[in-house]
């Protein structure tokens, strides 16, 4: 019996009720949701730390990075509509892969949800310290940032962590509608900051346009080059992997999933390379490499004073639709692994009065403030690059292996040409992987030690209790 038949259980139907999410969502919601998680941290702070690490050259890496995700969020669509069941990549592997590859996945989507909240949080935090110092309102160092930057707690960070948790809590529905208000203030602020940037356009601020070359390499101590500066702003595209991790509230997720997911992609993409190159044309990119708020303080060197401000306050109001989505993804991936006995059953409980898994939603709540308290964005957001990736290459790898045992399979979704997209993802996710630091490499190596150690230790002590499949 294969996998696919034995996970009868990710068929809602077949889920006891204290086990199942409510059918709320509508595509509507889903590209929001979409929306809401791609467009954040990524385009509105880590555009700084590309452009330190590639110069002009970072509109390259924001192409590169675009097409790996582009292909990887094709797979993601044709996966995402035969399994439309909470758990996004981890479940895909599970009835593709077997449990202790899904296990590994599993992880590496813990690792990516935890740090992008952490991420965004620090990035919400940088804005929202730089729209008050605007104003006269100084907050101490001590509790802005953590002790990397000379300061103690980011406690603005850790704030916003709070609040999101507070709002998901309450209810899945009532955040998705909110969450879509907001995605349009996020869009329509950088649309403003290209209307401000573009009339002062100079193609010499393009010149030289890859001061620190293309392939990964050590430049005065640190690894620069325009793959490099791709392996982080890879960041800023992912997210409609949320999308998928809200199957089972979707209303009718065959025709919805990939709607949202490739729909909500390309619409980023355009936008990215515009503001990359409004970004770039306008201002040296020396002046705003590595600012904790890079777009308002464009705007600001600029003479747009107001506008800075304007951007700066929709960053406030918009990122934490990220750390929603984000967090929402993060507590649904840990409910599925506890469903399906690979994590402490007692966190899969859904409340019967907002149908939320409240418990899970907390104790991550928590976990990922603290991370965002303490340790700087762009080693966060490496790290979650680096386990984003590796659930992209089993999507894609599940893709293929699905393509070849079950090619009669009805699809809702086919990713076109998927002997070339799905490769090409692997590759690119590889060559991303390399392209991170060493350091992350190292720390994402040590995560995963860690992971199959829980997992062995878990065999031996739970043997005999067999997973719910
Ligand atoms: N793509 C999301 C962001 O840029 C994670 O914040």
């Amino acid at each position: 019996m294969t996998n696919w038949m034995r996970r009868k259980d990710i068929e809602p139907g077949n889920l006891a009720s204290h086990h199942r999410l409510n059918r709320t969502l509508t595509w509507w919601h889903l590209i929001a949701l979409g929306v809401g998680a791609i467009v954040g941290t990524g385009i509105y702070t880590l555009i700084g730390v590309g452009a330190n690490l590639a110069g002009p050259g970072v509109l390259l890496s924001f192409v590169a990075a675009g097409a790996i995700c582009a292909c990887a969020a094709l797979c993601y669509a044709e996966v995402a509509t035969m399994i439309p069941a909470s758990g996004s990549a981890y479940t895909y592997s599970y009835v593709v892969l077997g449990e202790i590859l899904a296990w590994v996945v599993g992880w590496c989507l813990i690792l990516e949800y935890s740090l992008v909240v952490s991420a965004v949080a620090v990035g919400w935090s940088g804005y929202a310290v730089g729209f008050l110092n605007s104003f006269g309102f100084e907050l101490p160092l001590a509790m802005t940032a953590g002790p990397h930057a000379g300061g103690i707690l980011n406690i603005p960070a850790i704030f916003i962590i709070a609040c999101v948790a507070g709002l998901l809590i309450l209810g899945t529905r009532e955040s998705a509608t909110v969450n879509a208000v907001l995605v349009v203030v996020k869009i329509v602020a950088l649309l403003v900051f290209i209307a401000v940037a573009v009339p002062h356009f100079y193609m010499s601020n393009f010149e030289p346009f890859m001061p620190y070359g293309f392939a990964k390499h050590e430049v005065d101590g640190v690894q620069r080059g325009v793959m490099a500066a791709a392996a982080i702003i890879f960041f800023a595209y992912y997210g409609f992997d949320a999308i998928s991790t809200a199957a089972e509230e979707a209303k009718n997720p065959e025709r919805d999933l990939p709607i949202g997911i490739v729909g909500s992609m390309i619409a980023c993409t355009i936008l990215y390379i515009c503001v990359a190159a409004a970004a770039v044309g306008s201002t040296t990119f020396t002046a705003f490499a590595n600012s904790p708020e890079p777009l308002a303080m464009i705007m600001r060197g600029l003479g747009q004073g107001t506008a800075a401000a304007a951007v700066g306050a929709a960053a406030i109001i918009a990122l934490p639709t990220v750390i929603l989505a984000f967090l929402y993804g993060q507590s649904r991936i840990f409910f599925v692994m506890a469903r399906d006995g690979l994590l402490p059953a007692g966190l899969a409980t859904v409340n019967a009065k907002t149908g939320t898994p409240i418990r899970i939603t907390a104790l991550t709540g928590v976990i990922v403030a603290i991370l965002a308290g303490l340790i700087p964005l762009d080693e966060i957001a490496a790290l979650a690059n680096a386990g984003t990736l590796a659930a992209f290459i089993a999507v894609a790898v599940c893709v293929l292996v699905m393509r070849r045992r079950d090619p009669a399979r009805p699809r809702v979704f086919r990713t076109p040409a998927v002997w070339l997209i799905a490769p090409a993802a692997i590759l690119g996710c590889l060559y991303l992987l390399w392209s991170l630091p060493s350091q992350t490499q190292v720390f994402f190596l040590i995560w995963n030690a860690i992971g199959l150690v829980g997992y062995i230790a878990r065999s031996i002590f739970m043997k005999g209790t067999a997973p719910a499949v």
